[in-house]
């Protein structure tokens, strides 16, 4: 570059993160991710290395962070709140350590250095300054020399204690990270979302939003958490010769020092530490966005010094980022197997989280309407772990005047009937038994490695098979006409064998597969397993009523009622007679044939039994071939009676001569079907 556009590129660089520092901390509102920042900083920092005559004094890089917010009183820090050097790579980290360890050894010999690490808490950094023992102000870091007065928001958390006992030192300054929990979170963001307001993109910027209120009892009701990690002024008291001393010291008196720091000695077992944080990083109860790695000698640590922005003693090693801004180009509607309709966004292609993402969800319908992304926004796309990629927000600052609020369709997008959504539920489902959509990704799922495990029956083939109209509901599997297929490319005979041979096997799935193929909704391999248990046979299932399902240990009301609802529909009655007639086994792996002891009986019990409760003792009077109503009659074979038993049952019984036996006989009952 000519030395004109570098410059020009520098105060570009200068001007745009000034901008983002005042929109991160005086705003709480920042309209790109860490990672996106701190690249822009990189550059400039690369720059102003390359042409050190372009460096200016209020240069981002000469000073950390941005001026304090005029809504707070300022606070100057005696001690200043440094920032600190970020490695973004491990050889930025293994270059640090081989640095340190080179200008300690240029002395008077070799020196063995420890370390501490600590995770790089992603939250907000704070100082709480104690005097004589009771907490007086606490204030935030600002542009590391004065910071924002939030000492009334700071003592309403119940991490901060208001006293510090006997024999605290005259003035203490405690610093450390305020933050929000991953659940404290969640639970802030889904009442947001009730109360239709815009979510939390993040931990972070809600913990700012809770440190930031002007009304400390909102403070309080956020749930802040602290972690302290570090001492600023102190004035009396014990004196330490290593940083994991004050560590100590900081527990002693009762603040929460987070128990993953480790004190290690040697840079390999700093590399380690890294290495196993990252692996481990969504393992704990809150987000961490890298490793701080300390030098725990206190005296190496004031020989080292410090540069004007951070200490050369300690470096923060960086997870790669997990958050990234991208084009939002279109909201798309995407309907499933059981016709939920999941909108989701379409997106410029961004590399986040190690892969490169260009769909991510968006959920639901009230989550699109909270969180207001419209197609053109700028949004915030974040990938952690195995996650599903999810859109957390738009930036609203780049949204153009004329943008308006998505609308979710009316109409299925797949088969243009409308949309429902059931009263109290968050999901959008397509109805239509027909939609092509669902009856697809049906066939799909019943020929699933969950499912019927067809070999070969993957998506393009059910594709293919329902577009030459061989194949329109599960049953049509069992009947396909191979000689259609034949002549068509990618059907030789080997295939063609194959595929049959798969499909001649499935019919010996046992009963739970073939369940959780029929793809009902709520009934997954544990209810699909418990219900082929207790019953044995398909049969036997069609005929239960919807509380001798739900009684099944494992399934309860709401499958039992999907269930139920499913098998009742004629059609699939009739797709299921259909699957029958080709063959497919209906049994479960151990037919449990539970004698019907109880044919023709019926059984009342009252009060309650110690050994069952009131649906385990209904369950096990149907499927002995019993009645289990409420009320007794003269029909009644016997009375149960238990535990505190109902005054007019027994009246009845006593009335119409029903005998009255006890749990004890009910067993017997059970096993033999005979009365005492
Ligand atoms: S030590 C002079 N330790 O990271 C050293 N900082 O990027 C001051 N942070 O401003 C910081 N966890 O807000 C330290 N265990 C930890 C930390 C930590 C998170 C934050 C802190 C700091 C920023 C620097």
């Amino acid at each position: 570059m000519a030395h004109q556009a570098v410059d020009e590129r520098a105060a570009e660089l200068r001007a745009v993160i000034a901008e983002h520092n005042r929109r991160y901390h005086e705003l709480d509102a920042p309209t790109v991710p860490d990672a996106e920042f701190d690249e822009l900083v990189r550059e400039l920092r690369a720059i102003e290395e390359e042409f050190p005559e372009l460096v200016t004094p209020d240069s981002p890089t000469q000073t950390v962070g941005s001026r304090a917010s005029v809504a707070f009183a300022p606070v100057v820090h005696r001690v200043p709140m440094m920032s600190l050097d970020n490695a973004f790579a491990d050889a930025e980290l293994h270059a640090w350590g081989e640095r340190l360890q080179r200008r300690l050894d240029e002395g008077d010999g070799p020196v063995d250095v420890g370390y501490v690490c600590e995770p790089k808490i992603d939250g907000l950094a704070i100082s709480i300054r104690y005097e004589g023992g009771r907490f007086v102000q606490a204030a935030t870091r600002g542009d590391g020399r004065t910071g924002e007065d939030v000492t009334a928001n700071i003592a309403t958390l119940t991490d901060v204690p208001s006293e510090l006992g006997p024999g605290a030192p005259d003035v203490l300054e405690i610093r450390g990270e305020v933050y929000m929990s991953l659940l404290a979170f969640a639970a802030l963001n889904e009442a947001q979302v009730a109360r239709e307001l815009r979510p939390f993109v993040n931990p972070r910027n809600a913990a700012a939003g809770a440190l930031r209120q002007k009304d400390a009892s909102i403070t309080a009701s956020r749930e802040l958490a602290l972690w302290t990690y570090q001492l600023g002024e102190q004035e009396g008291g014990p004196t330490f010769a290593t940083h994991h001393e004050t560590l100590d010291f900081l527990r002693s008196l009762g603040f929460p020092v987070n128990p993953e720091i480790r004190s290690v000695e040697s840079l390999e077992a700093v590399y380690a530490y890294c290495r196993e944080r990252q692996a481990q990083r969504h393992d704990l109860p809150y987000e961490i966005d890298g490793v701080v790695v300390k030098v725990d000698d206190l005296a190496i640590r004031a020989d080292l010094g410090s540069t004007s922005k951070a200490p050369r003693w300690a470096i923060a090693y960086k997870f790669p980022p997990e958050e990234r801004t991208t084009k939002l180009l279109d909201i798309l509607v995407s309907v499933g197997r059981t016709g939920r309709a999941t909108p989701f966004a379409v997106l410029e292609p961004v590399f986040v989280g190690g892969v490169t993402v260009s769909r991510a969800t968006l959920h639901n319908q009230d989550q699109v309407r909270a969180k207001d992304v419209r197609p053109g926004d700028t949004v915030i796309v974040r990938r952690a772990g195995d996650v599903i990629p999810e859109v957390l927000g738009a930036v609203l600052a780049d949204r153009g005047a004329r943008s308006r609020p998505w609308r979710f369709p009316t109409d299925c997008p797949v088969c243009g009937e409308m949309l429902v959504r059931p009263e109290g539920e968050a999901d959008t489902r397509c109805v239509n038994l027909a939609c092509p959509a669902r009856a697809h990704g049906a066939i799909e799922h019943f020929a699933s490695r969950g499912g019927m495990d067809i070999e070969g029956l993957g998506e393009q083939r059910v594709r293919q098979l329902r577009e030459l109209g061989l194949v329109a509901d599960l049953a049509d599997i069992y009947r396909i006409d191979w000689d259609v297929l034949r002549p068509l490319d990618g059907w030789g005979d080997t295939s063609i064998a194959n595929l049959q041979q798969a499909i001649e096997a499935s019919k010996r799935q046992p009963l739970a597969r073939l369940l959780v193929g029929l793809n009902i909704r709520h009934l997954g391999p544990a209810g699909a397993e418990a219900l082929a248990a207790a019953f044995g046979h398909l049969d036997r299932i069609l005929k239960a009523d919807v509380d001798t399902l739900a009684a099944v240990d494992g399934v309860g009301p709401v499958i039992a009622r999907a269930l139920h609802e499913w098998l009742s529909a004629p059609a699939q009655r009739a797709m299921l007679e259909r699957l029958r007639a080709a063959g497919v086994n209906l049994q479960g792996p151990e037919v449990v044939e539970v004698p019907q002891t109880l044919a023709g009986k019926t059984v009342v019990v009252t009060g309650g039994l110690e050994g069952f409760n009131r649906e385990e003792v209904e369950a096990a009077i149907k499927l002995r071939g019993g009645k289990a109503p409420g009320s007794v009659s003269k029909k009644t074979t016997a009375v149960v009676v238990g535990e505190s038993p109902g005054a007019s049952k027994l009246h009845k019984a006593r009335e119409l001569g029903v005998p009255l036996i006890d749990e004890a006989a009910f067993v017997r009952l059970l096993d033999t079907g005979e009365l005492p």
